[in-house]
């Protein structure tokens, strides 16, 4: 058996990966902690909470004594997904960024290196390379150029990682993934934004020209990428993770509204993000390479069936716009 602790792991990507853990790796106990803040609903690993594999604590990484007592449980793999996530937040006030991306991680770190933990994987993003004209790749060795105050914070959580890694000798690993779309994720961010609106007859808005470009990838994919790196990723190793589908905020938000069955008068254009990036684009290469990675969804297909499953799960999406979500944790523990 091993033992892997998951941070963050009732936020988006993390409840996918310990979904895909559960579910396909038999040899492996899950400790799924996160602080449940906004970004965290625990709904989202319903089914799953009284399974002999998992265990959930709830807890914030940036106090060292619940982070410690986690560790203390001895843990092999530490997979560090929590984190401040959403770009425009960051805009609006950096100060929790700056606690939970940099402080935790250096709270997380220590307390993994003192009880000699087996591997470290930092969560990271592409958007620590900053933006992209309108040709070539982010690869690990494009210099880290952040451009808000979200990717600064990641940037500056993988260079204490690394650091670790050259002072201590821990052995960690990045991965830096590009945008995931999928079941689960918030509503706040574009996709499961503009299915819910639509849903509600709302209109979506989309920021500036909507000629911004992400490179898609669906979350089984990231997830997979970083089981791999588990099984076989080199310690201070970066592996870059994307979909290979690049699509502008317009041909989304036209397929969409095609799937939606709604026409363009459900677009408002609407004040551009500040500093918004351009565009991103990621170069996988060195992980299909070295340890034999593919993204396996394909993008128009993934849409469809992520459109198909916010249909399915109207009354999930529903409890998180209204707030009823947050209550969900008191439910079932009897405490806040
Ligand atoms: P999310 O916002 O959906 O989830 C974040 C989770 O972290 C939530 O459950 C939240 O409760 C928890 N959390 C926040 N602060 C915490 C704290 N102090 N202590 C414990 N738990 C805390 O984010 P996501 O989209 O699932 O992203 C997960 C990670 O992957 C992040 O590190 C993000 O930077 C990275 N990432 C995301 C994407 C993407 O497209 N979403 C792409 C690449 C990398
Ligand atoms: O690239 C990886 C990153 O992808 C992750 O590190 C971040 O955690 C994740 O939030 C995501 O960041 P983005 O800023 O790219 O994602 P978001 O969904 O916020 O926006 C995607 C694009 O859509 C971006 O160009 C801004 C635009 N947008 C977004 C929203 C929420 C709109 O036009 N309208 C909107 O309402």
């Amino acid at each position: 058996m091993k033992n892997y602790l998951v941070t963050g792991a009732a936020g988006f990507i993390g409840t996918n990966f310990v979904r895909q853990v559960i579910e396909e790796c038999p040899d492996v106990r899950v400790v799924a902690f996160d602080q449940l803040t906004y970004a965290g609903n625990l709904e989202n690993l319903e089914g799953l909470l009284n399974q002999p594999r998992l265990q959930f604590v709830k807890g914030d990484i940036c106090d060292a004594k619940a982070v410690e007592s986690v560790l203390a449980g001895g843990i092999d793999v530490v997979v560090h997904f929590a984190a401040e996530s959403h770009v425009d937040r960051s805009i609006m006030g950096c100060q929790e960024f700056i606690r939970t991306n940099v402080a935790g991680t250096q709270v997380l770190l220590d307390s993994a290196r003192a009880h000699k933990v087996g591997l470290y994987v930092q969560v990271s993003t592409d958007e620590v390379y900053g933006s992209l004209g309108p040709t070539g790749l982010f690869t690990e060795q494009t210099p880290l150029h952040p451009n808000s105050p979200y990717s600064a914070s990641k940037a500056a959580a993988d260079l204490l990682v690394l650091s670790y890694h050259h002072t201590y000798g821990m052995p960690v690993v990045i991965t830096r993934c590009s945008n995931n779309y999928g079941p689960f994720q918030f509503p706040e961010k574009l996709i499961p934004l503009f299915i819910t609106n639509l849903m509600e007859g709302k209109k979506v808005p989309v920021y500036g020209d909507g000629m911004n470009v992400r490179d898609w990838i669906h979350v089984s994919d990231h997830c997979r990428a970083i089981r791999r790196v588990i099984e076989s990723g080199k310690p201070g190793e970066v592996y870059n993770v994307g979909g290979n589908s690049e699509r502008t905020n317009m041909t989304i938000t036209r397929r969409l509204l095609e799937l939606l069955g709604r026409d363009d008068s459900s677009i408002e254009y609407v004040r551009d993000r500040p500093g918004h990036d351009r565009r991103y684009a990621i170069d996988a290469s060195k992980i299909a390479r070295e340890l034999g990675w593919r993204p396996q969804v394909v993008f128009e297909q993934g849409l469809a069936d992520t459109v198909a499953w916010y249909r399915e799960h109207e009354s999930w999406w529903r409890r998180i716009k209204s707030g009823e979500y947050l209550a969900y944790y008191e439910k079932q523990y009897g405490r806040k």
